[in-house]
């Protein structure tokens, strides 16, 4: 039995059951899929779990049976159903999609993929998606659980946003004649509940026995990962001043750029771009002060390390107001409350 054969067994007896699918006993019997269901299907699951679509795609069915009623629907009514589902111009779309049908092409959904990608909101997966699914059409459908269940099987040694084309043609070649669009949902049903990034279970998968990664004994060895570059070291001092009370001396940052608008005891003039200052000679005040180590913080594309300071002083600049920590309220960025630590330590 070829590995598709093995495949469609297995979604025969295992398939999840979804409202916009028809179930492969049908399918076999030679029950077509409505366009309409599996296009509405395959743009909410865009960016959208199975589970919370379910809901959605059940009221959108009542409300909106036909793609000529979504057509005639009002934007307004359509964002309220959507409401809750997120990326609204998927939304937008869905109305303008529904009239181009409507309107261009006397109410059918084109059938290749080609043609389909030419409608608003529908890009190469989708397409691909609905022309295998509602069509039958004999082309890769490839989403990210069938990346990964590709990557293992064929141990390709490239991460997948770099192996788009290797990907989708080893997909090809697997494509059975008679039922593409049952094969496309079985290997995302597949990646979905068997061949999972973390602990798949490979003692159940049907196509094991021709996994390269699973005869390697490390299927989590693939998909491989994008190397990231290490993320840069930026430096710079921070200075935190208090008075006989033990309050501190805080001001509030420039409204643009990291940490924009909080609360800071002063530091020097660090950015992700650049480093700031990190001598005693750079404070905003002049003061006896002491150096207490320093405080790191992972920001998202860099690690800044503050050299902190300390000292006590009597006056404050005019920029900066006393904070004592029993009064709580101010809200103080980790990085800050961090120093203040360090400082009072
Ligand atoms: N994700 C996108 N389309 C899907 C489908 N038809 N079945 C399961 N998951 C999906």
């Amino acid at each position: 039995m070829t590995v598709s054969a093995r495949l469609l067994d297995w979604y025969d007896r295992s398939h999840r059951p979804m409202p916009w699918r028809v179930p492969p006993d049908l399918i076999k019997r030679g029950v077509r899929p409505d366009p309409y269901r599996v296009w509405l299907s395959e743009i909410m699951l865009q960016q959208t779990t199975v589970a919370t679509v379910t809901d959605y795609f059940v009221k959108f069915t009542l409300l909106w049976p036909t793609v000529q009623q979504l057509s005639d629907a009002l934007e307004e009514d359509i964002l309220k159903a959507w409401a809750g589902l997120g990326y609204y111009s998927r939304a937008r779309n869905l109305k303008k999609c529904a009239g181009q049908v409507v309107h261009m092409h006397g109410g059918r959904f084109p059938e290749t993929a080609v043609e389909l990608q030419k409608l608003p909101g529908i890009g190469p997966y989708t397409a691909a998606a609905i022309a295998a699914i509602a069509f039958s059409e004999p082309v890769p459908v490839v989403d990210g659980n069938v990346e990964r269940v590709v990557s293992r099987m064929r141990r390709i040694s490239t991460p997948p946003a770099l192996a788009k084309r290797q990907i989708s043609s080893e997909v090809a070649r697997l494509i059975p004649l008679g039922r593409p669009g049952d094969f496309a949902q079985a290997m995302m049903d597949l990646g979905a509940t068997i061949c999972t990034p973390r602990n798949p279970s490979c003692t159940v998968c049907p196509v094991s026995y021709a996994c390269g990664a699973h005869l390697d004994g490390n299927p989590q060895a693939y998909p491989v990962k994008v190397l990231r570059k290490a993320a840069p070291r930026r430096v710079g001092a921070v200075f935190v001043a208090t008075n006989s009370k033990g309050e501190v001396l805080l001001r509030k940052r420039r409204n643009t750029g990291l940490l924009a608008g909080m609360s800071e005891a002063p530091t020097t003039n660090w950015s992700a771009q650049i480093d700031g200052a990190t001598g005693p000679e750079a404070a905003p005040i002049s003061a006896d002060w002491r150096r207490c180590g320093s405080v790191r913080h992972v920001f998202t594309h860099f690690e800044l390390e503050l050299v902190v300071f300390h000292a006590e002083i009597d006056r404050s600049p005019p920029d900066g107001h006393w904070w004592s920590a029993d009064h709580g309220a101010e809200a103080l960025p980790t990085l800050m409350k961090k120093a203040i630590s360090a400082a009072l330590a």
